[in-house]
């Protein structure tokens, strides 16, 4: 393919829609660091929240999502998400996503936070259908090509281009430095090349293997966020990591969620000894915000020293259940349980990222050339908490919008430049893997031991010390090391680690998602002010004296 108009780094819902919409003007690569379908999207059970039904209304739907944001949303941001929904959802449909259905119309489904049934779901596997599609359209696309294994290190800045003397006062992003995965003959690190393009679109998703516990797959590691503030763009809001209520607990099984949906229709949540807790929790029971379900379990965990509670909807007959979860029963009996005749032992994990890069609806980001969409940006929709399902519709609408500002992004870019070629500093052969293991597993342990549904000043520091140490090396193994897959993941989710904790520290209150001992209490003084974070002037200006891209101490 000649030089692309846009580049897309990741095969999301988001990235793909985006993908698909741009290939109407122009050429668009889309890269992704393992295969297409490896995207939290396939993984996504649940479904899309939007108005269908006579008896909702947007201003429902809306108020449900203040409500859950906790003060923090842009309610102009919401009102446009939650209107166009319908819309964007016969999008998919036409397709070809086969959403369930009912005689009357779209089958609707309930989740928590919500008032009014509008889950738009496809069976019990959502994420999946919809990533089959649109993985489908986009390879038969004349104007898309796809490349997997392809994974971007780092953005490429005019400072980085040939023939630049001086970096400009505002940098402008011209594409990525990308690593080929497939050629490991030396951890791949002489295979990073410059991708030049027009715009450059971040859709990398989440970062939930940041934590031990996630139910996120292997390529959440916050790539997408990690690159854009190490380039200077502004991110925010990454205190307020959503922790989902019920992961399957089980020693083989890894990350597999149990649907929310599960409660929408009538699972309810016990302690070991069978006392059904959440009544005595919130006014909505099982059905109350996530934010909620997950402090009431994680506060009946440590109360009563069990490692887990049971999800229990055994009091329903047995083919409506496995009816309507299909998958999820089958997946179940491999583990040994029937969701029929037994409760299920589920705990908390980190879900979403409800922070991520400052964009715009329309993905715009504070550096030129370079956009957010998807799990990586925060528009403003979700604030302190996002309400269930409303993920995948903003990846829809934020792809719909992105591709105009992905076009007018392109516009202002008449020529691409030449940028230097990728200069490798280390050119030691990475140690043994079980220096990498180790700190892989320090800064999850750290992460889910500190940092987690409930935190404290206190733990706080602790983290944010232990995690600069753990970056420091890491910089140096940066530096002196032929590059891997693995290192550039565990430096991102190290920086990733940190960013979440400079929030958290400067959140001062507990609003949402960020529940803090030390300050119980939402400050109002707080509300509608989110947690901007940028690199510090001087680390950037070092890093651009460096050959190649560098770490960026918080
Ligand atoms: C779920 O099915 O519970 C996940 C849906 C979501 O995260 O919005």
């Amino acid at each position: 393919m000649k030089e692309p108009d846009v580049l897309v780094l990741g095969s999301g819902i988001a990235g793909l829609m985006l993908a698909l919409k741009c290939a109407a003007w122009g050429r668009v690569l889309v890269l992704t660091k393992r295969q297409a379908e490896d995207s939290s999207t396939n993984w996504a059970q649940g479904g899309i929240a939007a108005v269908h039904d006579a008896r909702d209304s947007f201003a429902r739907h809306e108020r449900d999502t203040l409500r859950c944001g906790a003060g923090l949303c842009d309610r102009e941001v919401v009102r446009q998400v939650v209107r166009e929904g319908p819309e964007r959802v016969a999008e998919l449909e036409a397709l070809g996503v086969p959403f369930s259905r009912t005689g009357r119309g779209l089958a609707l489904g309930r989740e928590g936070g919500h008032s009014a049934r509008r889950i738009v779901h496809a069976s019990d596997f959502t994420g999946r259908a919809i990533e089959q599609v649109l993985v489908e359209r986009v390879r038969q696309h004349p104007r898309i090509r796809v490349l997997e294994d392809q994974l971007a290190v780092d953005l490429i800045l005019d400072s980085r281009l040939r023939g630049r003397r001086a970096a400009p006062r505002r940098e402008r992003v011209w594409g990525a430095y990308v690593m080929d995965c497939r050629d490991t003959r030396d951890g791949g690190s002489s295979r990073i090349r410059p991708v030049t393009a027009r715009a450059t679109v971040l859709a990398t998703g989440g970062c939930g293997k940041v934590y031990l516990y996630t139910s996120n797959p292997d390529i959440a590691t916050g790539d997408g966020i990690a690159m854009a503030y190490r380039a200077g763009a502004a991110v925010e809001n990454l205190e307020f990591v959503q922790f989902h209520p019920t992961c399957l607990y089980h020693p083989a099984a890894k990350s597999f969620l149990l649907s929310e949906a599960l409660r929408g229709e009538g699972a309810v949540l016990r302690t070991l000894d069978g006392e059904r807790f959440m009544p005595r929790a919130h006014r909505m029971a099982e059905l109350a915000p996530r934010d909620v379900v997950a402090r009431a379990i994680d506060r009946e965990m440590k109360r009563r020293g069990e490692p887990h509670v049971l999800l229990d909807i055994t009091h329903l007959p047995a083919h409506r259940v496995k009816g309507r979860f299909p998958n999820i029963h089958a997946a179940l009996l491999r583990f040994g349980f029937d969701l029929t005749r037994d409760p299920i032992p589920v705990v908390p994990a980190a879900h979403y990222m409800c922070g991520g890069v400052r964009a715009t609806l329309a993905g715009r980001t504070s550096l030129p050339g370079l956009l957010a969409v998807g799990e990586t940006a925060c528009t403003g929709l979700h604030g302190a908490n996002r309400l269930a399902s409303n993920s995948l519709l903003e990846a829809v609408v934020g792809a719909h919008h992105g591709a105009v500002e992905a076009r007018r992004q392109a516009a202002r870019a008449a020529r691409v430049p030449e940028a230097e070629p990728w200069q490798a500093r280390g050119t030691r052969p990475p140690h043994e893997t079980v220096v990498f293991d180790h700190n892989w597993d320090t800064v999850r342990r750290v992460m889910w031991d500190l940092v987690g549904i409930v935190r404290s000043d206190q733990r706080l520091a602790f983290a944010a010390r232990r995690l600069a140490l753990l970056r420091e090396e890491i910089e140096l193994d940066y530096d002196r090391l032929r590059l891997s897959r693995d290192l550039v993941e565990l430096r991102n989710i190290a920086l990733v680690g940190s960013l979440i904790v400079a929030c958290a520290r400067r959140r001062s209150e507990s609003r949402g998602l960020h529940d803090i001992l030390d300050h119980p209490r939402p400050d109002p003084r707080r509300a509608g002010r989110p947690t901007v974070l940028r690199a510090p002037a001087l680390a950037l200006r070092r890093r651009r004296r460096l050959a190649a891209p560098g770490g960026v101490g918080l």
